[in-house]
């Protein structure tokens, strides 16, 4: 199945589905990103942070020599790391992440956090990115121009940011000659965004939504965090009247609120089963039973580590 697109701020269109490439392991992604292309994945979130750009640029090279896809028919995201945010750097770290992948224009190009990190000059511990982390007090509209200057230069189609508040996505638009497409932040049932999405909105920004299930596999979860069970008795009731697994109940309820689900699989039958979301859609009253899961306790992805920084973003209500 092919995802419909939502026509962005610059005339893009963006796949209303993308996957989600945080951990996905060496070794597993060729295979990985060819089966989701087959799949009808066109939408890829891809990161510097991630390690993976070369592996996935590899596997998109393959499925365009096999004549399964086309270029211009995907859509390729990727993010500037923290220690890259100085605007002098960004058009090099954005040179570096097309040279990994292979590219020679990425479709969105994302400042991965509001937080500039000292560039230590090593090669940064991916697996604990923030573990020798020094925090530079840094305008975040600075990095701003650096993005622009990709777009000007051709390397980035669209540009967007990633985990910035309300008052953060002010202080960018007030300055900006490109507007950012989109802002990628969590959204879940349990913690639903819908203030951060109505504002975004009012401005003509899409909401991106990484970890739509709730980050299960996230190296910090803590006993006592927020748990979405796939498996609870209000999903699987709501999915059996329209023969939907649970994982497509909540992907369905993204897109019924309005953001575009960016959900991560390795597993074939799940990788199907996550786009298979476009027949149907829920009822005002099973939005409602999803709507009661919200709870402004249901951050999962709010990395304490960087809540003492400059620009931490989780401070404000939205
Ligand atoms: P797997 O890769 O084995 O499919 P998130 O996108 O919120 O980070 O969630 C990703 C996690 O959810 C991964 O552990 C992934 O495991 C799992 N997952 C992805 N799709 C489904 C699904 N349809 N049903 C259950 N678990 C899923």
């Amino acid at each position: 199945m092919l995802a419909p697109c939502v026509i962005l701020n610059n005339g893009q269109k963006m796949p209303m589905l993308g996957l989600g490439t945080w951990q996905l392991e060496p070794g597993e992604i060729e295979k990985v990103i060819e089966l989701a292309i087959n799949a009808g994945y066109r939408h890829f979130d891809c990161a510097f942070l991630y390690d993976n750009e070369a592996e996935i640029g590899l596997a998109i090279k393959k499925k365009i020599a096999d004549g399964t896809v086309k270029r211009e028919d995907l859509f390729i995201v990727t993010k500037l790391w923290c220690t890259f945010c100085v605007k002098e750097e960004v058009v090099s770290a954005c040179k570096r992440s097309l040279q990994n992948f292979g590219l020679d224009y990425v479709d969105q190009y994302l400042i991965h956090w509001p937080v500039t990190l000292k560039n230590l000059g090593r090669p940064m511990n991916i697996k604990e990115p923030f573990i020798d982390a020094v925090s530079i007090e840094y305008d975040f509209v600075e990095t701003w121009k650096g993005m622009e200057e990709c777009v000007n230069l051709g390397l980035a189609k669209g540009i967007g940011i990633s985990n910035f508040n309300s008052k953060q996505i002010e202080k960018i638009l007030k300055a900006a000659t490109i507007k950012p497409v989109v802002n990628q932040v969590e959204v879940t049932p349990n913690f639903n965004q819908k203030k951060l999405i109505k504002f975004c909105k009012d401005r003509g920004i899409v909401i991106t939504a990484y970890s739509p299930f709730g980050s299960p596999s996230r190296p910090w979860a803590a006993e006592g965090d927020p748990i979405l069970s796939l498996d609870s008795p209000e999903l699987v009731a709501i999915g059996k009247k329209y023969v939907k697994t649970g994982a497509q109940i909540v992907l369905r309820y993204l897109i019924e609120i309005g953001v575009v689900p960016l959900p991560k699989s390795a597993n074939e039958i799940r990788l199907v089963e996550n786009i298979n979301i476009f027949d149907f859609s829920l009822s005002e009253e099973d939005i409602a039973v999803l709507d009661s899961f919200n709870s402004t306790d249901g951050r999962v992805i709010d990395l304490p580590c960087l809540k003492t920084m400059p620009n931490y973003p989780f401070d404000e209500e939205f």
